[in-house]
């Protein structure tokens, strides 16, 4: 095996021939031909560049198609036969109405966080009781939306909103059914998680009772509880204080039981994403069924609904091993129905929300590279090593994720198969941004050169909704690819499109 260089990562694997390492992150209808050229769902990358010009998002209909069934199935095996499981596919990571339309197909529900995007899930025929509708400041209109088309959940993130649910819930004649968005404190991400009392971020209701005005809790919360720690007792859980009194989670649920045009369904947390130990959803859901004892224990109510978010984690290189689902629904549901064991409550209807693990996979960018240069650089060893840049024709407008988050990818050459030296690599955009990288580090054939194509695998969820005009660039085509041919679910975006929305200057 080729010797590392100084400047790769210890995860990256030096070598000669990508094809190996790389197949674990294509879809899995993805292979080489006779020719070495990459193929996904039947064509080929240079019949898709020539059809559809680059860059351009590919996503494998039948990937994605089996994923959204493996979460449905493994959720609903995992928990039966105590409960039924909804899987709402989180259409942030992307939507178009064939993806909506396909997750339906499949026995989903889409999860929507816009007014915009339940615009698009409607008009991917999605039923509207198959719809939910979240966001930390929904406007009237957003909620007025969701009761006209009779949404089967509004995901309430404050007390204002609740307010407002109810208030335009009543003049339509109607209950909106509303999911109680909590923030239990813990937040995870990849390995591990951490628990806290106090969360520094806008979503949700927190657990934990509002400061006195001294700066101490008003109340003693729940707080944070180790992993694994065992579930209050039951007994003394119902005739102690409530921990929750002066919680803004206690308030809202309070008063959510009140008002009269809010049916309370349940509650809903989301904690954190790229997640691949089920531990942190564990312990959420431990929490948010304490405080379902609770709310039974003072209001003689037990909501039939607990949502566990999602953020289930994918492999973007090979340093990343997510679980499959049927490993973390195994592990949830096992936590779920002991808690609910030990409260005495009947396991309520599940919901998740993955929306990156059902599409991320799926997807794969396809760019043109152009111009390469080899970069001295200093290595932390300090000799001095050379980086190689490999320009494509897209960038951090159509994956703003490395910019955003530091995200790493891996990448393939895609248009022909060559063995041989490798150098690490860096594949940049066209962006007047020096951050516009796509791929930190990646070892590609040497002989990599202009026109080639190169693959950029799991580039499903958060690109194309992240996408941008930055520079004026265009935004690409997405198309699905499935039995050998190529649909386009959106078009590519034109000068025109960008130039439409312009008013034109006319000289006085
Ligand atoms: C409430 C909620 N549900 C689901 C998701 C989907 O997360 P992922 O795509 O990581 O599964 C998100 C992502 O931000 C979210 O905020």
């Amino acid at each position: 095996m080729p010797s590392a260089h100084p400047l790769a990562p210890a995860w990256l694997t030096p070598r000669r021939d990508t094809d190996d390492l790389e197949a674990a992150l294509l879809p899995a209808d993805a292979h080489r031909d006779a020719q070495g050229r990459l193929v996904i769902g039947g064509v080929d990358v240079e019949t898709l560049a020539a059809q559809h010009g680059t860059p351009l998002y590919v996503l494998s209909e039948a990937d994605f198609r089996a994923r959204a069934r493996s979460f449905r199935e493994a959720f609903s095996a995992a928990f039966a036969p105590e409960t039924e499981v909804d899987v709402f596919y989180a259409g942030k990571a992307f939507l178009s109405t064939h993806v909506a339309g396909w997750a339906v197909e499949e026995g989903l529900c889409v999860d929507t966080a816009s007014g915009g995007e339940l615009a698009l899930a409607l008009a991917g025929g999605v039923p509207p009781k198959q719809i939910g509708l979240h966001g930390n400041n929904k406007s009237d209109a957003e909620i007025q939306r969701a009761l006209d088309a009779g949404i089967g959940r509004i995901i309430a993130d404050s007390l204002d909103e609740l307010e407002r649910i109810s208030t335009l819930a009543v003049a339509a004649g109607t209950r909106a059914p509303v999911m109680l968005r909590l923030t239990p404190g813990v937040h995870a991400s990849t390995h591990e998680y951490i628990a806290t009392a106090h969360e520094d971020q806008k979503f949700g209701l927190s657990l934990t009772p509002a400061l006195s005005a001294a700066g101490a809790p008003a109340a003693d919360s729940d707080g944070a509880v180790a992993a694994g720690a065992p579930a209050a007792d039951p007994a003394s859980e119902d005739t102690a204080a409530n921990p929750y009194l002066g919680s803004p989670a206690w308030t809202a649920a309070s008063r959510a039981l009140e008002l009269p045009g809010v049916e309370l369904r349940g509650l809903h947390a989301h904690i954190g994403s790229q997640i691949f130990e089920p531990a942190g959803f564990e312990l959420a859901a431990q929490k948010l069924i304490t405080f379902l004892a609770r709310l039974r224990a003072d209001h003689g109510v037990e909501l039939p609904e607990l949502d566990l978010g999602g953020g289930h984690g994918i492999a973007y290189t090979e340093a990343d091993t997510p679980r499959d689902p049927e490993s973390i629904a195994a592990a949830l549901a096992a936590t779920v129905k002991q808690a609910c064991a030990e409260h005495g409550l009947q396991v309520p209807r599940i919901s998740i929300e993955p929306g990156r693990a059902i599409v991320g996979p799926a997807g794969v960018t396809l760019y043109r590279v152009g111009v390469q240069k080899d970069v001295q650089v200093d290595a932390p060893d300090g000799s001095t090593t050379s980086r190689r840049y490999v320009a494509v024709d897209g960038g951090m407008s159509d994956n703003a994720r490395g910019v955003l988050y530091d995200a790493d990818y891996s990448a393939v050459l895609a248009s022909r198969r060559v063995t041989g030296d490798h150098a690490l690599s860096r594949i940049v955009g066209k962006h007047c941004e020096s951050g516009d990288i796509v791929v930190r580090n990646v070892y590609l054939p040497t002989a990599t050169a202009r026109d080639d194509l190169l693959a950029v695998p799991a580039t499903g969820a958060y690109c194309h909704s992240l996408s941008s005009n930055y520079n004026y660039l265009t935004r690409p085509a997405v198309v699905a690819v499935a039995d050998g041919a190529s649909q386009v679910l959106i078009r590519r975006e034109t000068e025109q499109d960008m130039l439409g929305r312009d008013t034109g200057f006319a000289a006085r």
